[in-house]
């Protein structure tokens, strides 16, 4: 048996991650390009997906920054066409962007649930949506989906956020089922608590060291964490692995 090389475990390949301009998405496209990938950076903050498109390329990779919001199917077909004219292909998806603002339940506005399930959960779908049928025709490919362990957790003051990330759950499900005759795999990553910036600015210091104690590894889960295990999941390493979510949480939760 041959085993892929593991210090280019993307080679020739391209990639399209969504929300790559900060936190889990950033480290995920760094940590792809090392491994060979040609990165496509899609973020409605188009400074800061070019700026990390500019960090890849000063360390030797390939990426290229397009700025769109991820609610935006227009915009998503444009960027899609255009990372395809750019790279001729995609091998790989990663639907990481996502926001999770706190509200009260019976404070929580039709409008603000439909914007949560949009960005995080509609996304997802149009993405795929887009991105498939060239993986379809590429007869290969890898999405994977970042959930989040709040969906075991039922966190309080996330009920549109919670709903959005079991959804894509159960999106990552049913996708790997309809798409696995074609060689495509689809997976999921729920993360626990990670250190990004937008997670400082919805959970105190405190609130991120009261987890720590709950986890069976003392310590704080960063982006790369996740990150690693995404590159698992989209290279071949993970070859025979589809339709099944992985908690990078340090062991918060056990099931
Ligand atoms: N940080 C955590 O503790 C944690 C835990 C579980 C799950 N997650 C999930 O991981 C993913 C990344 O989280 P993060 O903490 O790195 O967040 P982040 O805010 O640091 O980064 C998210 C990126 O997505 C982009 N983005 C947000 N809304 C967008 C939109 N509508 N269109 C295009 N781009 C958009 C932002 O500009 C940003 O660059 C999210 O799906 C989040 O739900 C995070």
């Amino acid at each position: 048996m041959t085993l892929p090389s593991t210090s280019h475990l993307l080679d020739g390949q391209a990639a399209l991650v969504t929300g790559a301009a900060a936190g889990i998405g950033e480290s995920i496209a760094i940590t792809f390009a090392r491994h060979g990938a040609k990165v496509v950076l899609l973020d409605r903050d188009g400074d800061g997906a070019a700026r990390v498109a500019a960090a890849i390329a000063a360390d030797g990779g390939t990426a290229r920054a397009e700025t769109a919001d991820v609610r935006d199917p227009a915009a998503l077909a444009a960027a899609v066409d255009a990372s395809i004219g750019a790279f001729g292909r995609i091998d790989v998806l990663v639907n990481n962007a996502g926001a999770y603002p706190r509200r009260p339940f019976l404070e929580m506005s039709e409008t603000e649930w439909d914007d949560v399930l949009a960005v995080n959960l509609k996304s997802v779908f149009l993405c795929s949506r887009l991105v498939l049928p060239h993986m379809v025709r590429q007869g290969a490919g890898a999405i994977v989906n970042i959930s989040s362990v709040t969906f075991f957790l039922g966190m309080e003051r996330l009920a549109h956020y919670v709903s959005a990330k079991g959804g894509i759950i159960g999106l990552t499900r049913v996708l790997a089922r309809e798409v696995g005759r074609h060689g495509i795999r689809v997976n999921c990553i729920s993360p626990g608590a990670i250190r990004t910036e937008s997670e400082k600015q919805v959970a105190t210091v405190e609130e991120a060291n009261a987890v720590i104690p709950l986890q069976c590894l003392k310590r704080r889960i960063m982006p790369d964490d996740v990150a690693n295990v995404a590159l698992f999941l989209a290279s071949g390493l993970g070859g025979a692995i589809t339709g099944q979510t992985l908690n990078v949480d340090g062991g918060w939760i056990h099931y």
